[in-house]
């Protein structure tokens, strides 16, 4: 892997997640820098995307850069044979820093390995998505004022949601507490759990998902069942509705609970959750934008 690559976070130290934080507070206080002043960023999406693309690309024209790539694998030599490591090898050509989602599991760790161009990983199947994971960090940084010794429920589909895998991974030197809730079918898979054991990191399983359960959450990430990663869809059917927050069950939470959601969403959070004071959903994807700009820097070497 290229050195300045971001194909995981889970490996950062303390300090160095401080410093990105801490860039990402300064980008929230002024958004407008031109440090990438005649720089080019390339984001190839292979898979959909609103949140991760555009405020990868808001950053880098925040950031004075110009922005190429595709949104649609379909128009681009892909879809006529070309391989990954052609098209990598191809756009680092024209790029300074390349962003990526595929949905092949490791694909980002592999286009790292085949250029000298930093890539930051834009989610990789159900494998990671650090950049998500950054803003989530910052999120619960913000809001409460911390990241050690949490409470920390993840709800939802747990087997497929990249975006709590990475999170789990990198929290593991905060000292916090992990709540796992998931129908059987989507519980979180073996190799987490067994990387908590390593790590000595807690966690609780649980099915019930009520007003009481949920008291003592300080964030309750709640994830959308990914119709997409299932080869089943009667399956999904089955499972799809399985945890849904409605604002009647705040009523026993903790003041600064906030409910987290990578989104997009689907029924997992009723709408008139919006209007609580624990949501926060909305404004964790506008973190991102921060949290992205800090990321390009560091891909990039870039001191602010
Ligand atoms: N959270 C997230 O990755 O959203 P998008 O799929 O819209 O990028």
């Amino acid at each position: 892997m290229n050195s300045r690559s971001i194909v995981s976070i889970a490996d950062y130290s303390r300090e160095r997640i401080q410093k990105l934080l801490e860039r990402a507070a300064r980008f929230e206080q002024q958004p407008n820098q031109r440090l990438l002043e005649g720089k080019v960023v390339a984001t190839l999406f292979f898979e959909p995307s609103t949140r991760t693309r555009l405020s990868f690309e808001t950053a880098a024209n925040r950031l004075g850069a110009r922005v190429i790539g595709f949104t649609d694998p379909k128009v681009t030599s892909s879809s006529k044979g070309e391989t990954l490591k052609d098209t990598i090898k191809m756009v680092s050509n024209y790029a300074d820093l390349i962003v990526m989602r595929h949905k092949l599991e490791g694909a980002a760790l592999y286009a790292s390995e085949v250029t000298d161009v930093p890539i930051i990983n834009a989610g990789d199947g159900s494998n990671l998505h650090p950049s998500q994971t950054m803003l989530d960090l910052y999120s619960i940084w913000k809001t409460q004022g911390r990241l050690d010794d949490l409470n920390i429920y993840m709800v939802g589909d747990l087997k497929y949601g990249r975006t709590v895998h990475s999170l789990l991974m990198s929290m593991r030197k905060y000292n916090p507490t992990f709540h796992f809730i998931a129908p059987k079918e989507l519980e979180m898979p073996e190799e987490y759990k067994l990387y908590c054991q390593k790590e000595d990191i807690r966690y609780v399983e649980q099915t019930d998902f009520t007003e009481d359960t949920i008291a003592d959450a300080d964030i309750l990430y709640m994830t959308r069942v990914q119709r997409e990663r299932f080869t089943d869809l009667m399956e999904y059917e089955r499972v799809k509705d399985a945890y849904i927050l409605r604002a009647d069950m705040l009523g026993k939470c903790r003041e600064n609970m906030r409910i987290l959601h990578p989104l997009p969403r689907v029924n997992e959070i009723t709408q008139d959750v919006d209007d609580s004071p624990h949501a926060y959903y909305f404004q964790q994807a506008q973190n991102g934008l921060y949290a992205r700009e800090a990321l390009i820097c560091e891909a990039l070497n870039i001191d602010f």
